[in-house]
């Protein structure tokens, strides 16, 4: 069993370079699907997840490539429109693969994505938006078959809630479908537009505007190209919210200020100085010795706070001065975490979606394990304030979303070691 031990209580100080974005790599990688050609994948992150997709492609026939931090995927001869069950279970976000295999095969068939560690993940709103499309959509043993006889045509669409994966998934199957799609209601979250410009990098046709209308004409084929992952706002916002529970001072790399921009008012209220460079790809926080309290962070689709990154920040809470209230408004059951960070001392009060945690002065060292993934960054955080050791298991959650987490807190001057 692989373990994380941190001895905690230094401020952290010096530079730190953000990967790609998680979550617009596993987009990407199932859009890769839609091209009879090759797709090259630069800035992808080494994570589990990302992994998991190279699979997938893989068993779908694809020719898939790592080198560096280039993805390459050789689409050309599908072979398989079906996720087998053990695949769907490695991530449950492989749900975005279902619109790239319609459109590109006709048909697809995959297991239900079922529960997952943040409450049900329902594909309702996915479903209804692909039936729109000309999908029907049976259900047979626990999985999904999905079939679109007379091909996919062009539809008005309007999405109950601007969810990310509803959005990604009627993307990928209306840019080859006859006609117009208006997709009203769209999830605005950058990995989407990164998404986009992907799709029209490779000879779709899209365009949204600032309001959450996408219209994409369907167009006869696509064809490769080459594109650069967005920054990883999430992974970002971690080591912000790791420098203002530590005291420390970081400039993060290679980022994208605007992206993470959502979580500085609740940083800056809490004391922290945050400064961004002129190439909009740098940003400077320098935190308090003890933050005050963050005030109410409410999460909300984008361009509101991210949930994924309620949890690193609702960790610094913990040692701030006061008391701050987190309000989930995403996902149902965000906060299995809280357990764990109160084995280290925190006090936090979970009721619903509403999380009141009031500050100590100090957290201590204790042995926790990873609830999920953003959970299992609260943890890293809460470890590097805490007083004494932590140590922390079930590192799986944590690859699925952070690469090399241990070097790159190690090199701004954290007691971090992989075991
Ligand atoms: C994506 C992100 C995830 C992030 C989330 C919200 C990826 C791989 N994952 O997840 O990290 O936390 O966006 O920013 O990009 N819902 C339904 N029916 C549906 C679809 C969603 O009820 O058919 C609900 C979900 O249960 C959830 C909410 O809508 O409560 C948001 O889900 P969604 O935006 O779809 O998130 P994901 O795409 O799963």
């Amino acid at each position: 069993m692989q373990t994380i031990t941190v001895k905690g209580g230094r401020a952290l100080s010096g530079e730190v370079i953000i990967h790609g974005a998680k979550n617009s790599a596993l987009p990407l990688l199932a859009a890769a699907f839609l091209v009879p050609g090759t797709s090259e994948i630069h800035n992808c992150p080494r994570l589990s997840d990302v992994q998991a997709s190279m699979a997938i492609l893989r068993h779908l026939g694809c020719r898939v490539v790592r080198q560096e931090d280039v993805v390459t995927v050789d689409a050309s001869a599908p072979a398989a429109c079906t996720i087998p069950d053990t695949l769907m279970r490695e991530m449950r976000s492989s749900i975005v693969f279902l619109g790239a295999i319609i459109a590109r095969c006709g048909e697809a068939t995959m297991s239900y994505p079922g529960g997952c560690e943040l409450g049900p993940r329902p594909i309702d709103l996915h479903l209804t938006a692909l039936r729109r499309l000309g999908v029907t959509v049976e259900e047979c043993h626990g999985q999904i078959c999905c079939r679109a006889e007379n091909g996919l045509h062009g539809a008005d669409i309007t999405l109950a809630f601007p969810s990310v994966g509803a959005t990604e998934n009627v993307l990928l199957a209306a840019c080859t479908a006859r006609g117009t799609t208006i997709l009203r209601h769209a999830a605005r979250e950058p990995e989407i537009q990164d998404l986009c410009d992907y799709l029209n990098a490779c000879g779709a046709h899209i365009c949204g505007d600032a309001d959450g209308v996408l219209v994409i004409e369907g167009v006869e084929c696509l064809h490769g190209c080459a594109h650069a992952v967005i920054p990883d706002r999430i992974e970002a916002a971690t080591y912000l919210a790791a420098a203002a529970a530590t005291g420390g001072h970081l400039v993060l790399r290679r980022g994208c200020a605007l992206h993470t921009s959502p979580v500085f008012p609740a940083l800056e209220e809490s004391g922290c100085v945050i400064r961004t460079c002129e190439d909009g790809r740098t940003t400077e926080i320098r935190a308090p010795e003890r933050l005050h309290r963050l005030g109410t962070v409410r999460t909300m689709p984008y361009p509101g706070f991210p949930t994924d990154a309620a949890a690193p920040l609702l960790a610094a809470a913990c040692v701030a001065d006061g008391t701050s209230v987190f309000v989930e408004s995403i996902f149902e059951n965000r906060y299995k975490y809280v357990d764990e960070l109160a084995r280290m001392g925190a006090h936090i009060r979970v009721d619903g979606r509403v999380a009141v945690v009031e500050g100590v002065s100090r957290l201590q060292g204790a042995s926790v394990a990873c609830t999920d993934l953003r959970g299992g960054a609260a943890l890293i955080v809460a470890a590097l304030a805490a007083h004494g050791k932590t140590t922390v298991t079930e590192l799986k959650h944590l690859d699925r979303g952070y690469e090399e987490i241990t070097a790159c807190l190690q090199a701004v001057g954290a007691d971090i070691q992989r075991e």
